[in-house]
């Protein structure tokens, strides 16, 4: 994904992962952190407005990359082959060749006008001044530079040494204020899953920085307490509490950030009695207007984004399931030369101005604000649930859209019995208390349903995806299924290995 889907694969990025070892849950949080160097006006002109271009484009958007760290210590904490081994077909890729896709090719259209700005990307991405046509074979010299020295050293070959200062030069050209002191001192956390039972489910996934895990829990838990499961299925009572939930969940997110500095926490948020009040305002009849939930209004406009997700499992049972992000498609822009990957502009996750929403149309906190090594707030959730000997790994990227997405389709499973892929394919909706509106992908209500819903207070609109989900479902040494989002161009699959 570093080599072949620079829009959202990343050694410039970070992500986390949530893993089950036998009766082992953890997670790996390599999140990005705010560079030393930033200030919480960093995004804000003289006057105190709020300049949003610049936590989106260019290195002063750019948080301090984590998937060097990360991906090397999930290796040293739980890898089986030897190092080298593991970064050999990416290697490979970047050195010999790969076929650039029509998807690969679109998505550098659709951002040439902001890796145009910056020379060093344009000399990789754009030559002769547009992307590689789709058939192109593309060759990434200065990348396998940087993977053949990761491949070598491990996690080292990047927060310190020449690429690290090749990241320094880069920003201090373009204005940014990562320096190659901010990589050297980068550590990924472990830290306990979020946990909770659902529907008879064990599951675990993402604690903050993250707030993924926590509006997974708090939606399974109200849905518990709502009865949701009687309800016809597709009908509008199941829509109107699906939303009424995730208003809720959505609104209590505006209180989180950094572990350091969140004003609540998952033990707060999941906890019974709160779930209980949160349940017993809920009205079947009517929606509840989201200023009422927790006051705020504004225009939003949310843009896309480009983020990616694996869920794997091997015949043991063993399970991960890894979300990573440059946050917008090709993060910042800016490619390191020398290093030949992208920086990401994850700084966008953090409340840049008070009362601006991110690209995603989230609406944060205080206790989001961007300070120096603090980490900004994340919606990605990987999750892992299990019952018996059976596992499911799944997860999704579409930013704020994603702990809905893994919802609805872990929904389908652990509740409405469907089968994995029929399961990923269903049309979803989604809601995040602001802007008070109910997202549907075409398909996902029928015209009976959606006036029900309107009748009930919802205002509708269309939206073209509600994340894209891979999932994986397995019984420990028994059968093992794989799916893959019809969204979006990626593959699922099962491989039994030689037995030598
Ligand atoms: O961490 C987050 O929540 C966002 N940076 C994720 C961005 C994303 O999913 C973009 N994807 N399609």
């Amino acid at each position: 994904l570093a080599v072949v889907h620079p829009s959202a694969g990343n050694l410039g990025g970070g992500g986390f992962a949530v893993l089950r070892f036998g009766n082992e849950v953890r997670t790996l949080d390599f999140r990005e952190t705010a560079p030393a160097g930033a200030t919480e006006d960093m995004y804000l002109d003289e006057r105190g407005e709020p300049r949003p271009d610049a936590s989106r484009v260019g290195p002063l958007a750019a948080g301090v990359p984590g998937s060097p760290v990360g991906l090397f210590e999930l290796h040293r904490a739980h890898g089986h082959l030897p190092w080298p081994e593991v970064v050999a077909p990416a290697l490979r890729l970047a050195r010999d060749g790969f076929v650039v896709t029509r998807r690969l090719e679109s998505s550098l259209a659709a951002s040439a006008e902001m890796l145009g700005k910056f020379p060093e990307t344009a000399a990789v991405w754009l030559p002769a001044g547009r992307p590689p046509a789709a058939g192109t074979v593309m060759q990434l010299p200065e990348l396998a530079a940087t993977l053949e020295a990761y491949a070598a050293w491990g996690a080292p070959a990047i927060p310190d040494g020449p690429i690290a200062a090749a990241v320094e030069l880069a920003a201090r050209r373009h204005g940014g204020v990562l320096r190659a002191a901010d990589l050297a001192a980068y550590r990924a956390v472990w830290r306990e899953p979020v946990r909770f039972e659902a529907f008879g489910w064990q599951v675990a996934s993402m604690p903050l920085p993250s707030s993924g895990g926590n509006i997974l829990g708090q939606t399974c838990g109200l849905l518990e307490r709502l009865e949701w499961k009687k309800y016809p299925r597709f009908g509008a009572d199941r829509g109107h509490l699906l939303a009424e939930v995730w208003r809720r969940a959505y609104a209590d997110r505006f209180l989180l950030g950094d572990p350091r500095t969140s004003q609540a926490s998952a033990a707060q948020l999941l906890a019974g009695e709160w779930l209980d009040l949160r349940a017993d305002r809920i009205r079947l009849a009517k929606a509840t207007p989201s200023d009422r939930v927790r006051k705020w209004s504004r225009e939003l406009a949310p843009e896309p984004a480009e983020t990616t997700h694996l869920s794997v499992m091997d015949n043991d049972g063993n399970a991960v399931s890894i979300t990573t992000t440059v946050n917008g498609s090709f993060g910042c822009g800016l490619l390191v030369p020398g290093a030949g990957f992208i920086l990401n502009n994850e700084m966008d996750d953090f409340a840049t101005a008070p009362g601006v929403p991110n690209m995603f149309g989230l609406l944060q906190g205080e206790a989001n604000a961007v300070g120096p090594g603090k980490r900004m707030l994340s919606s990605m959730t990987p999750t892992i649930a299990w019952r018996g000997d059976q596992v499911i790994v799944i997860g999704s990227p579409g930013g704020s859209k994603i702990p809905n997405a893994t919802a609805q389709v872990l929904l389908n499973l652990i509740v409405d019995g469907d089968e994995l892929q029929a399961a990923v394919d269903r049309p979803r909706i989604h809601h995040q208390w602001m802007p008070d509106k109910l997202f549907v992908e075409s398909d996902s209500l029928s015209p009976e349903t959606r006036r029900a819903l309107e009748r009930r207070g919802h205002e509708i609109e269309l939206t073209r995806q509600v994340g894209e989900v891979s999932a994986v479902r397995g019984f420990v040494g028994g059968d093992m299924l794989a799916a893959q989002d019809p969204r979006g161009p990626g593959a699922a699959g099962v491989v039994r290995p030689a037995v030598d």
